[in-house]
């Protein structure tokens, strides 16, 4: 670790690519994005979907890490560099707040994997009404996910504790292979089912009359989500970059890989959700009320059951530690605090936030806290600081800057093609998802 207030950096290419993917790839795309094809009727999700990842994930993650690469520094820090003596810092201190309000709800809902990794060692028997009935009977149960929740926060402060290539690299080396690993096995399992067909179809072939107002927003939403934009983790993660590590390379390859792996899960989920007869469009329970049903039922499903839930906790894993690491790169850099105290520190307010989240009938204004703290950052925080990274990456950071992040070969052409994309398609479509998501709020 070196000295206390030392900071870290990534050895090389691969460690930072698997941390990036690490951050990216989680329940986002092995939860949500099934569930999220399901309720908004297939292929057309998919192809928006896709549309979104080019149009805005790619500009806005490349932005994220140019900030963090030419300053070396956490969100706050890293704005305070670039534009100083103007507000713009406050999109930084604003990223940091909103990283612990997200980890707070998703250390719940990665406690949810841990709790099926344990119902799976212990095998799902009984009736398909019965195993269907585990997810309800835990949602409800607020000293469970409190519990659960306990246990990963536990496992996350202690990754971030061991700093940049002793904690977040080593981790994700060995955690995200295994991912792949594990998700290869199910698809092919997945793909020999007779409800294969019927899922690809569902998936690949997209009904463009599907396509309504709120397909268009869920999927931009999704498309944030699931590359971890707008609240300063791809910053952070940049602010380790070495120098010779490129840029625009290392954002294809992240967003690729995050892609590949939503789609695979999509592919794992539905042929079994058409050879079941499960209803696709059943919502957030989608996987968790019914894979085990399936699990109960094929050959080696004790075997894959376990292999599926250690792989969503994987997921979890990775993505939450970059989440915490945002708060903890700027008490680190800003407070001089050191990282072991930082980590403990964040994580313990973190924590309790998260119990607050537990409870699903502990709240205000008629919602839990883990609803509102679900829907203010996937339908107002995310945009919003993504909408303010556009601007600023588009408006405010030098040409010359840019320049110096663009490798010779590909400059003049990508150059061009990320400037326009950023200073005008970007944040438009942003503003138009900002807006509509708003409205639908009140
Ligand atoms: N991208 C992660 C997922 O798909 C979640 C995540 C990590 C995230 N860091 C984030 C989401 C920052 C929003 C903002 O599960």
């Amino acid at each position: 670790m070196g000295t206390p207030f030392q900071r870290g950096q990534w050895t090389g290419k691969l460690g930072f690519i698997l941390a990036g993917a690490g951050s990216a790839i989680g329940l986002g795309n092995i939860w949500k994005f099934p569930y999220m094809i399901g309720v908004s009727g297939g292929g057309a999700f998919v192809f928006i979907y896709l549309l979104a990842i080019l149009l805005l994930g790619l500009p806005i993650i490349m932005s994220e890490f140019l900030i963090g690469k030419s300053t070396q520094k956490n969100p706050v820090g890293a704005f305070k560099i670039l534009s100083p003596n103007k507000p713009f810092w406050l999109v930084g201190a604003f990223g940091v707040i909103c990283a612990c309000i997200i980890m707070s709800f998703y250390s719940v809902v990665a406690g949810w994997s841990l709790h099926f990794i344990y119902e799976a060692v212990l095998g799902f028997s009984g009736g398909d009404g019965e195993i269907q009935g585990i997810f309800g009977k835990l949602y409800e149960n607020g000293l469970a996910n409190c519990f659960w929740h306990t246990v990963f926060m536990l496992f996350c402060v202690g990754i971030v504790v061991g700093g940049i290539k002793d904690g977040l690299e080593k981790y994700n080396k060995i955690l995200m292979p295994a991912l792949f690993l594990i998700l290869i096995l199910l698809m092919i399992y997945s793909l020999m089912t007779e409800g294969a067909m019927r899922a690809l179809s569902f998936l690949f072939k997209p009904d463009f009359s599907k396509i309504t107002p709120q397909v268009v927003l869920d999927a931009l939403g999704q498309a944030f989500f699931t590359l971890s934009l707008g609240v300063g983790t791809m910053i952070t993660y940049g602010s380790y970059l070495k120098k010779e590590t490129q840029i625009p390379s290392c954002s294809f390859t992240i967003v690729g890989l995050d892609t590949v792996i939503a789609i695979m899960a999509g592919i794992v989920i539905f042929p079994i959700v058409f050879t079941f007869d499960i209803e696709p469009s059943s919502g957030p329970g989608l996987i968790f009320s019914s894979l085990p049903v399936l699990f109960s039922k094929i050959p080696f499903g004790y075997f894959f059951s376990i292999a599926f839930f250690v792989l969503l906790f994987f997921a979890a894993l990775t993505s939450a530690v970059s989440l915490l690491e945002v708060p903890v790169a700027y008490l680190i850099d800003e407070w001089k605090i050191s990282r072991r105290k930082a980590t403990i520190g964040v994580g313990l307010a973190i924590y309790l936030l998260g119990i607050a989240c537990s409870f699903d009938n502990f709240g205000i204004f008629g919602m839990s806290f883990f609803e509102i703290f679900d829907k203010a950052a996937t339908n107002v925080i995310m945009p919003l600081g993504g909408l303010m990274i556009t601007i600023f990456a588009g408006y405010f950071i030098s040409q010359k800057v840019k320049e110096e992040y663009f490798p010779d070969s590909w400059k003049p052409l990508l150059l061009k093609v990320y400037d326009v994309l950023i200073k005008t398609i970007t944040p438009i479509l942003i503003l138009i998802v900002l807006i509509a998501k708003i409205y639908e709020l009140f």
